[in-house]
């Protein structure tokens, strides 16, 4: 096949250095690489948005998980979408939107196989990293599988007022949950689960003890937790749930960047006497569920009873800054990267 027009190089990130507790810009390096021509079934795609997610700080440890470490002085990967640039695979052309797992970088040429193309006339194509996307789903199935909701629920969300923690929540809201409760890190993230999400009450975790804030917030008590956070809001919510109550183990981001044992939770305890079920959860183990995701909360998108948002950094350069800020709770919605 002929060469096709291509720049010869593009920017990518590499893991410089391994980070010690809270990651910082040194740990990071921004490197220029050969753009590679596809061989027999890749294509080569123009990143357009690039997705920095929590799970990528535990890829930065040299441990074992369920996905690989990040390799030092290797680019680092994760969601992305674009547009085909480049073809040697049958069914992709030129200028197809798709979406795929070798973010980090301007351009990637990877198997055709390992792409999904997405449709940008049904959403931006920043959603398929967010609300259609990888946490999209997390919050679809974790909610309605994991956690197993019923209509006249009382949910607690935490992180409520990031990519996975706000759809949480409306979908809760949507389902006939008898009370939506969120919590999220500042007085204007607390405004908008209320104002704009339709959540039932809020609270900043940062005023007070977080057992107090969810109490006066669900003084019936609760009948599901999403746990994004862990350690004392896990707490806050094994205290406050009522018998044969449900948590879904989503994230413990409270504890990403810790280099000692979390201190709580101190009370796991009481999950015997109520029969508590406390459940684990992938999203890539619910892949079976993507369909009936996509149509159900595309229809929700389509008429305006579900809203998200985004904060979106531009520039490929400023990459590893949009991670830290993610980390640190600079976005409200999904966290993405306009290359
Ligand atoms: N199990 C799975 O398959 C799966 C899939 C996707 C995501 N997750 C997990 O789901 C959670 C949310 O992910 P996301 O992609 O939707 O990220 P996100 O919520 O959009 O962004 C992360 C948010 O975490 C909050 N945060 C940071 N430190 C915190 C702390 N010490 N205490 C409480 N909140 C803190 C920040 O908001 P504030 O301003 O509110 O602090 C920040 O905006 C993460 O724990 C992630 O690991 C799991």
């Amino acid at each position: 096949m002929a060469e096709q027009d291509l720049p010869a190089t593009g920017r990518e990130w590499h893991l410089a250095a391994r980070p010690q507790g809270w990651p910082v810009a040194s740990d990071f390096a921004l490197v220029e690489a050969p753009v590679r021509q596809p061989g027999p079934g890749e294509i080569t795609v123009r990143n357009a948005y690039l997705s920095v997610d929590p799970y990528m700080r535990a890829r930065m440890n040299d441990v074992k998980s369920y996905a690989p470490p990040y390799a030092l002085g290797a680019p680092m990967d994760g969601g992305a979408v674009g547009h085909v640039v480049a073809s040697n695979a049958e069914g992709f052309r030129v200028g197809d939107a798709v979406q795929h797992w070798l973010g980090w970088r301007e351009y990637a040429t990877l198997d055709a196989a390992h792409a999904v193309k997405v449709d940008p006339e049904l959403a931006p194509l920043s959603a398929y990293l967010g609300v259609l996307g990888m946490p999209g789903l997390t919050a679809y199935a974790g909610l309605l599988e994991v956690a197993s909701f019923r209509e006249g629920d009382t949910v607690f969300v935490s992180g409520a007022a990031g990519a996975v923690g706000s759809t949480v929540g409306q979908i809760a809201r949507l389902k006939g949950a008898k009370r939506v409760i969120g919590s999220a890190g500042s007085a204007e993230k607390v405004a908008t689960l209320v104002d704009d999400y339709g959540f039932d009450a809020a609270f900043n975790y940062k005023d007070g003890p977080v057992a107090e804030l969810l109490d006066q917030a669900a003084p019936d008590g609760i009948d599901v937790y999403f746990d994004n956070v862990g350690g004392e809001h896990l707490e806050a919510a094994i205290g406050a749930l009522r018998v044969h109550g449900r948590v879904t183990l989503c994230g413990a981001i409270a504890q990403y960047n810790d280099t000692s044992a979390p201190a709580a939770p101190r009370n796991l305890v009481l999950a015997i006497g109520k029969r508590l079920r406390l459940q684990g959860m992938l999203a890539g183990d619910h892949a079976a569920l993507r369909d009936r995701f996509v149509e159900e909360v595309g229809g929700w998108l389509r008429d305006g009873s579900l809203r998200y948002d985004e904060t979106v950094v531009e520039g490929v350069e400023n990459t590893a800054e949009a991670f830290l800020g993610m980390l640190r709770g600079a976005n409200i919605g999904k966290m993405v990267v306009q290359v």
